[in-house]
């Protein structure tokens, strides 16, 4: 027998760690990261999301020092989340110029100038009492063509505050073109949309209600956001957001929709950004802190398995420390 010694042997590319290097597909950079950050009205002192250590519903000065410190590791961007002090059935706190993301906003662009692109998340669940995403019409739904105006509104605050990129969030239809049709007619139309285009009714997201403060007080997302069974409809909504005017779109949450942000890239001509949860953060910090997998190591394949499956852009609560380890 001819065939005793196998000729190809994939393992020769395998053996020393330059080589592996020299042959990597994918590679991990501090600039593909984006860091979700909290900021809440009225505190003095960061407050521990206990779900999530690591992570704090942050003051105005913590928020500083937190978004420089990300800058400085050479983070691509940073994308910011209110907690007001008061809510209500409309969200008023949301785009009140004076509200909390709105301040800090003004704080950021004046500390960071063009050191990290400075994102605005884009939604009504952390304002509203009711915990829901949208308006509600006198019978509890969600009114989706009433909570557009509040969006759009949502999104020239932000914009006259200075942020460079609104991430709206909600999974309203027509979300997208209001909002671009508001930016566009306040005088804003180099402000980016970044569309939280594929987003899923997921538990993934159970500690972010904790960081945020936005568990609906009732009912669920499921009317508006997508069913973990559907991959197609995916298409749709990232080729309506398209139509719309988004300049990116995101598939959130990240690690178990992988063939999805695959589908999107192969779809799209425009940047693909994936967000890597609450939930699949807290789940590898959980099976670290009990001994049961190797943190820094499942940290770096989660994300590297992001960037694999197309996205270029990963949104992650661990951006500074990964875009540190990187540099
Ligand atoms: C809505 C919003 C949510 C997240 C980001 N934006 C929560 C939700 O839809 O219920 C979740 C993020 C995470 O879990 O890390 N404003």
């Amino acid at each position: 027998m001819s065939a005793q010694f196998p000729v190809a042997r994939p393992r020769r590319l395998r053996r020393t760690p330059a080589l592996r290097r020299l042959v990597a597909e994918t590679r991990l950079a501090p600039a593909d990261l984006v860091l979700p950050m909290f900021v809440k009205e009225g505190i003095t002192e960061p407050q521990p999301v206990s779900s999530m250590p690591g992570v704090y519903q942050h003051t105005r000065d913590s928020l500083r020092k937190a978004a420089h410190e990300a800058a400085e590791a050479g983070v691509g961007g940073i994308i910011l989340f209110g907690v007001p002090a008061v809510k209500d059935g409309t969200g008023s706190a949301a785009d009140d110029p004076d509200g909390i993301v709105q301040l800090a906003l003004r704080d950021l662009s004046s500390d960071l100038g063009d050191a990290t692109v400075v994102m605005t998340d884009l939604c009504l669940d952390e304002y509203t009492d009711h915990g829901h995403c949208g308006v509600l019409t006198d019978s509890g739904e969600i009114d989706n063509d009433a909570t557009l105006e509040r969006y759009a509104s949502i999104a020239v605050a932000q914009a006259e505050a200075g942020t460079a990129v609104v991430g709206p969030s909600g999974m309203m239809d027509g979300q997208v073109a209001a909002i671009r049709a508001a930016l566009d007619g306040a005088g804003h139309p180099d402000i980016a949309i970044m569309g939280y285009s594929v987003k899923y009714a997921s538990a993934y997201y159970g500690p972010f209600r904790e960081a945020a403060e936005c568990a609906p007080r009732f009912g669920d997302r499921a009317s508006h956001q997508q069913d973990p069974a559907n991959a197609e409809e995916s298409l749709r909504e990232v080729l309506l957001d398209l139509d719309e005017g988004a300049d990116m779109v995101m598939v959130k949450p990240a690690g178990a929709y992988l063939d999805v942000v695959r589908r999107v890239r192969d779809t799209v001509d425009v940047p693909v950004a994936a967000y890597q949860v609450s939930g699949e953060y807290a789940m590898i910090e959980a099976a670290a802190a009990k001994g049961w997998i190797d943190r820094e190591r499942t940290i770096m394949e989660s994300l590297l398995s992001i960037r694999r499956a197309g996205a270029d852009i990963a949104l992650t609560y661990w951006a500074t420390e990964v875009a540190r380890r990187l540099s």
